[in-house]
């Protein structure tokens, strides 16, 4: 199983030795009928430029990993029966183009909905190769750089990847190397404390000179990693904060071990109070990441990343934009982005991002972030995403990273057409079935920007009140009268921390957009909306309309001629989708029904 390059027909039993030799080897395979050329041209760096020549033949250039790129932006076109312009360039627009994966070295995925780890089983880095290579090759194929294999919660043994497991580790980056993808590691904070050093204060010398020496041994080892990824003082994680020392002075130490060697740190900003006491109304979970953070504004090192959760808190199917997005104009900023799909569905339910992403780039200012990550979806199952069909946001992502501009449709139609021998009627009607199925899932689950109505800890399927009274702060306060929570200046204040226009925008309810109401407002149930209904009535209304969509879209996936062994797989979790959809509807608009009284206008059954 090869995903969306599965009529992709080159052997990957043995390593290419550099990018050059994999971009001939698969050109070779792709078209075999044609003459090309490739030229290795430093100045275009990760960049390619192909054109045809007055005989036919096709010239690939581009500097190392470029002529790479450039093979396989062709090859896309060719296993998409697409014509090859006479002339054609591109470049990335992110440096790093980021997998996060959340894998434990005990072989479990964190959030993962695809089997287990592809790269660890008891402990250790066990894999097989040639499904690495496989794996290297989907990745590459769509931009991707750059793999950060363990999980951001690191424990033992996987920080063992910095010390005795280090040469399996350096084995693995080579596999990876001629895919011009660089390996990554998650590290714990207070790694120097396994090593006798009593504290892991980021000012103290001790600390410092043990990862400065631990980074040049890494670095020996696997000269092109990328660097390190760090989730501090968050969700229980060690941090500066136990030494009274703040984020910049963490990140700050870290990136001077890995400078000498051309490392970055990415620095997680996922900060915020997870003991919360529900019946503290002065923290606002969302306020968090900007409190932490926006002061140090200015204050990291040239090679030091802050990577920032896409929404304020953490991977609802609607938030806003990070405020922090848009405030830290003097730092390196990612933004991140969860392609496993802990809160939309645990690949399950149908649930394509790119029209969301989209959404995120349109309210990011141009230049602001210098690169992306995203959590994997990936893991051992057969399909690589456990629904064939998530792994349109694999490459969708992939697309993005290299361009953010890429339109959601044609990347959406492009997967399609590389991955099933669909009429170009059949790709339409999946294409639109996945551009629309956030806006399904949203409906049947949280609309109007709530969030948190899901099971606790598992995240799949409702339970309204289940984080209501908890420690992670994320509350939706619903009682008999009104739902949502006041963010602007006369609630939280946490709409302060925009700047204009976003401000002006989301401040009042009567302008502030439906999809994001009750995120940013606290608002009686008979308040009307802007097409006249009540709040009661949209909330029973698109719980209703999510359930039918989800319907309509179990018949357009029952009529189409998915191969086997796809077709079973999307047939059975189908059926589970539509169950989840039908608890969701009904348990929610209960829920409502019960607290406020109003029946249905429309008379539809709702439960006592
Ligand atoms: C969420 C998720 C955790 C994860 C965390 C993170 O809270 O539920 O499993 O560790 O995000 O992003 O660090």
């Amino acid at each position: 199983m090869k995903a969306w390059l599965s009529r992709l027909d080159s052997d990957l039993a043995f390593s290419p030795s550099s990018p050059e030799e994999l971009a001939r080897r698969e050109l070779s395979a792709a078209l075999p009928d044609t003459l090309f050329r490739l030229v290795t041209d430093p100045s275009l760096g990760e960049g390619y430029r192909i054109s045809r020549e007055s005989d036919g033949s096709l010239t690939v250039s581009g500097g190392k990993t470029g002529v790479l790129y450039g093979a396989y932006a062709l090859i896309r076109l060719v296993l998409a029966g697409e014509s090859i312009p006479d002339a054609f360039s591109s470049a990335p627009k992110y440096a790093l183009r980021m997998i996060n994966c959340w894998d434990n070295a005990d072989g479990t995925v964190e959030r993962g909905y695809s089997g287990r780890s592809l790269f660890f089983e008891g402990g250790r880095l066990r894999y097989d190769p040639v499904r690495m290579r496989e794996l290297a090759r989907l990745l590459a194929s769509v931009g991707l750089n750059v793999l950060c294999i363990n999980n951001v919660n690191v424990h033992l043994p996987a920080q063992l990847l910095l010390e005795d497991y280090l040469p399996e580790a350096a084995a693995l980056a080579e596999l990876f190397r001629p895919f011009g993808i660089r390996l990554m590691f998650s590290v714990d904070f207070s790694q120097p404390m396994q090593h006798g050093i009593p504290t892991a204060d980021p000012l103290d010398p001790a600390v410092r000179s043990w990862w400065k020496d631990t980074a040049a041994k890494v670095y020996a080892a696997i000269p092109d990693l990328a660097g390190f990824l760090v989730k501090a003082d968050s969700e229980g994680r060690p941090g500066p904060f136990t030494y009274g020392r703040n984020h910049a002075d963490g990140a700050n130490m870290l990136a001077e071990a890995v400078r000498p060697w051309g490392g970055v740190i990415v620095w997680r900003c996922f900060v915020y109070n997870c003991r919360q006491n529900w019946r503290d109304t002065k923290t606002d979970r969302p306020k968090a990441a900007w409190e932490n953070y926006a002061f140090l504004d200015g204050q990291f090192a040239g090679n030091v990343i802050l990577q920032v959760k896409h929404g304020p808190f953490d991977f609802q199917v609607r938030e806003p934009l990070s405020p922090l997005l848009l405030g830290m104009e003097k730092t390196n900023l990612a933004m991140e982005l969860q392609l496993a799909q802990e809160y939309t569905g645990h690949q399950i339910d149908i649930y394509t991002m790119i029209p969301m992403w989209k959404e995120l780039f349109s309210e990011l200012p141009a230049d602001r972030i210098m690169s992306l990550a995203a959590v994997s979806n990936l893991g051992r199952d057969e399909n690589y995403t456990g629904h064939p069909l998530a792994a349109v946001n694999l490459f969708t992502y992939g697309l993005l990273s290299w361009d953010p501009e890429t339109d959601a449709e044609a990347a959406v139609s492009a997967w399609i057409r590389l991955t099933y021998a669909f009429t170009r009627e059949q790709e339409r009607a999946l294409a639109a079935l996945l551009l629309s199925s956030r806006r399904t899932y949203e409906k049947y689950t949280a609309p109007l920007g709530i969030g948190w109505m899901i099971t606790p800890h598992d995240h799949y399927g409702p339970n309204p009140s289940g984080y209501e009274y908890d420690l992670w702060g994320t509350y939706h306060k619903a009682n008999r009268d009104a739902v949502g929570i006041d963010r602007t200046e006369s609630g939280t204040g946490y709409l302060l921390q925009y700047p204009e226009p976003l401000q002006e925008k989301y401040k009042d309810p009567d302008t502030c957009p439906d999809l994001y109401l009750l995120f940013f407002h606290r608002l009686p149930y008979s308040f009307r909306m802007k097409d006249g209904r009540t709040l009661i009535q949209r909330i029973y209304d698109d719980h209703f309309e999510g359930y039918e969509e989800t319907e309509a879209m179990a018949g357009v996936i029952r009529a189409l001629p998915f191969p086997e062994p796809d077709r079973n797989v999307i047939l059975s979790r189908m059926d589970l989708q539509l169950h989840n959809a039908k608890e969701w509807c009904d348990i929610i608009n209960t829920f409502f029904r019960r607290l406020s009284g109003v029946d249905d206008a429309r008379g539809r059954k709702i439960y006592d």
